[in-house]
């Protein structure tokens, strides 16, 4: 039988360690699908970009198998570089040249480029085409590595940090880009210091501390157990009661005809008791999924498995294992 190389996963590390002299990563599995958008995140030092340049084969493991796109990157090299889009954190400088010579020269290095689609890369995220890049702010030369790690259409796409220094509106913009890589069923790896950036393009998430995977979970099973804070104001005082029997509904607060509650997990059966009166208006706090995670896996009083700061304990129950 053929065997389809589409269909084999993205990235599949398996007991993967590289040792820096005690820290670096360690045992490390981890698949991540086609299609996928996964993000690492971790404290400094956690083993993030160690992770992502292994998969890179900029680093190779003592122990363990890396298979990227189906191949193993060591024996397959080019095969797979063509296929890949980086984005390193410590971005080197084109020196002289503008960013319009610094991607066609890319561009003709790596053949077959949409210059189309280099454009509207360009256009969505600002980019300055015309001066030397070495003039160009952190955040504008950011763009540009963005965009060679996108213009090729690549099957996967690694970015170790890649909003790190832009603006709000230009990280959406980033992060517009990654679903629609992934919809397209091309798939995207990440790295970030913080939850809240993650999940919003991420559909999971895997932690890492001290070099291990501590904790590997969906976006959307997060956002089931997350809580919320709900403000409505109706055309008449709500029946505080029939709110607290609510499943999931605690610390009901009535005011005349205004209520606040929390919600954990889904807001529908609050959203439903509230429709039998006019609501006036209301207002839905988005999640705080860190407060999730700090709360599934804080532990034993040591820091917990949350994206803050701190280094931390190995997370109770969700454990490498089942990084799937
Ligand atoms: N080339 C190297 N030589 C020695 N130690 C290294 C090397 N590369 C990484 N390390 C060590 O491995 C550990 C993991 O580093 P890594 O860069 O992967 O962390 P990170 O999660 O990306 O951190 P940050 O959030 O600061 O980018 C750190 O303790 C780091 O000092
Ligand atoms: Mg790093």
């Amino acid at each position: 039988m053929v065997r389809d190389p589409a269909a084999d996963p993205a990235v599949d590390l398996r007991g993967v360690t590289k040792d820096y002299g005690g820290v670096g990563v360690f045992d490390l599995d981890l698949r991540v699908e086609r299609g996928e958008v996964v993000g690492f995140l971790g404290p400094n030092g956690a083993g993030k970009s160690t992770t992502i340049r292994v998969v890179l084969d900029l680093v190779r493991p003592e122990a363990g198998t890396v298979r990227v796109l189906g191949l193993d990157p060591r024996a397959a090299g080019p095969q797979v570089r063509a296929r890949l889009g980086f984005l390193p954190s410590d971005l080197a400088v084109w020196g002289r040249a503008t960013a319009r010579q610094a991607l066609d020269h890319l561009a003709r290095l790596r053949g077959g480029v949409d210059p189309a689609w280099t454009g509207e890369l360009c256009r969505r995220l600002d980019v300055d085409l015309d001066r030397p890049l070495r003039t160009l702010s952190t955040g504008n030369r950011q763009k540009v590595g963005l965009v060679q790690a996108l213009a090729h259409r690549p099957d996967l796409v690694v970015l170790d940090e890649p909003t790190m220094g832009l603006d709000p509106l230009v990280q959406q913009e980033v992060q517009r880009l990654l679903r629609e890589t992934a919809d397209e069923g091309r798939t995207v790896l990440l790295s970030s210091h913080t939850l809240s950036e993650v999940e919003r393009v991420a559909d999971r998430v895997a932690v890492l501390r001290r070099g291990r995977l501590v904790a590997v979970e969906r976006v959307a099973a997060l956002k089931q157990v997350a809580v919320r804070r709900v403000r409505a104001e109706l055309d008449r005082e709500p029946d505080a009661g029939a709110f607290r029997r609510l499943q999931g509904v605690r610390d009901v607060v009535v005011d005349g005809r205004r209520l606040e509650a929390v919600v954990e997990g889904h807001v529908d059966a609050l959203v439903k008791e509230l429709a039998r009166s006019t609501v006036v208006s209301l207002d839905v706090e988005e999640a705080d999924l860190e407060e999730v995670f700090l709360a599934m896996y804080a532990g034993d009083g040591r820091a917990a498995a949350g994206c803050g700061g701190g280094d931390g304990a190995a997370a109770p129950g969700h454990r490498a294992g089942a990084a799937r």
